[in-house]
């Protein structure tokens, strides 16, 4: 993935607001059950990146259709003359994998390179004690075939905390012929549990979930900002004593909060305020101060609840002073990238001390980075947490491959440098 870009640091506290652009996992959520509905929906705020373009079009090649704002279901499916391509979208292939799964027809999907090395094969248990035949290549991985099943409910428990293998199952429950349930370890987001809840599909009870099958309805859906889009402009006021940004109006379901947790052990100053929600899931507006920030050890069910800001513990790790621990985060290994040896990479590219580990990373907090060249690895949030580094750092920060911020927020460095510049 092509281009160059070199930030500057920061001069100085900055003050502003930032509205982030949508929630990528509601925006891909909010697509699928538009398809599945038995009536025209509205969504409002999609994501503006190419993960959720790669949904959208899947789910048009098969039949919805989209007037701006409003969406209208697929209906009669039309069988796809070719391959579904995801792109670099684990989301639109996971959930893609469950919720069309009856189809009446067989559909592949298939990867970019990096999505073709991910690990597909938790998605066959769970869907298979559906009725689902998910076949997948030699290793475990896409093309992925589904659909053409007959699904009927059933009981499964889960060993990952994956709010899209979770997803994938729920959004096949909805079309069986009886009640189903899944179970696993807790710390996801569980958006799709709280939709099909407001819509009475689903009841929820910590981590176990029952699916009563039925029709979703056509909904509206005004989607919030993306916690995982702001976490970057969190981190950057993170890290200069005295910054400070605030986010209105960013999804703050408790399976993406972990990172907030983060900054506030970390020293920053947080503020976190409620103001409505959407379907079950709560919106709110955000506030982050810098400081002077201390080491952190994260691990647990924070993890799941932090794990596409994990890149960012780094860098603010190698600002703080103290020992900055990252463990029982194995999944890092299977994301766009390994982002245990990425983070750790990008740390190092900038003249910090960082060491992958079998299930994370250490950082060692010296209270500074040099600046220098990022290898961005194609992963949108290695380019990212590279130019937040550069906020405070002595030098300037290159990204290799910067354009695959596209992938989540296609105006991401315009964006961080008018921050920067705001007064
Ligand atoms: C997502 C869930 C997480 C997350 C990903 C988006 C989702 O993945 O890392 O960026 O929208 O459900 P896992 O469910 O694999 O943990």
């Amino acid at each position: 993935m092509g281009e160059t870009r070199t930030l500057e640091p920061a001069s100085g506290p900055f003050q502003a607001g930032v509205h982030t652009p949508g929630d990528k996992s509601l925006s891909h959520r909010a697509l699928v059950l538009a398809a599945l509905a038995d009536g025209e929906s509205e969504i409002v705020g999609l994501a503006p990146g190419r993960d959720v373009a790669a949904t959208l079009v899947a789910l048009e090649r098969l039949g919805l259709r989209r007037n701006h704002d409003q969406f209208v279901p697929i209906g009669s499916p039309k069988h796809p003359d070719a391959p579904i391509d995801c792109g670099n979208s684990g989301t639109t292939m996971r959930l893609l994998a469950g919720g069309l799964a009856s189809m009446p027809f067989r559909l592949t999907l298939t990867g970019d390179d990096s999505l073709s090395a991910r690990p597909m094969v938790r998605l066959v248990e769970p869907l298979a004690a559906l009725g689902v035949e998910v076949t997948l290549s030699a290793d475990g991985t896409a093309p992925l075939t589904t659909g053409a099943a007959d699904l009927h409910g059933a009981d499964v428990e889960i060993d990952v905390a994956s709010a899209q293998v979770r997803s994938a199952f729920e959004l096949a429950a909805i079309q069986a012929d009886g009640a189903s349930t899944i179970d696993g370890p807790g710390g996801f987001r569980d958006h799709t549990e709280r939709w099909l809840a407001a819509f009475g599909l689903a009841e929820t009870d910590g981590t176990r979930t029952r699916i009563t099958p039925g029709s979703v309805p056509g909904a509206q859906y005004l989607l919030p900002g993306d916690p995982s889009s702001a976490a970057y402009v969190w981190a950057s006021a993170a890290l200069v004593p005295g910054a400070r940004v605030v986010t209105p109006g960013v999804n703050l379901n408790p399976g993406r909060l972990g990172f907030l947790g983060v900054l506030k052990a970390m020293g920053a100053d947080v503020h976190g305020e409620v103001t409505g929600s959407i379907h079950g899931d709560p919106i709110g507006t955000v506030s982050v101060t810098g400081a002077n920030l201390c080491s952190v050890e994260v691990s647990g069910d924070t993890v799941a609840a932090a794990i596409d800001e994990l890149p960012l513990v780094a860098v603010l790790g190698a600002y703080a002073e103290g020992v900055t621990i990252v463990r029982d985060a194995a999944e890092l290994r299977v994301k766009e990238s390994d982002r245990t040896q990425s983070t750790a990479a990008m740390i190092r590219a900038l003249g910090g001390g960082a060491e992958a580990t079998e299930d994370g990373f250490e950082v060692l907090g010296t209270g500074f980075l040099d600046g220098g060249i990022v290898d961005a690895a194609g992963d949108h949030r290695i380019a990212m947490a590279g130019a937040v580094a550069a906020t405070a750092a002595q030098g300037a920060v290159t990204i290799i491959g910067a354009s695959v911020a596209g992938v989540s927020w296609p105006s991401f460095y315009e964006t961080l440098e008018a921050v920067w510049s705001s007064r």
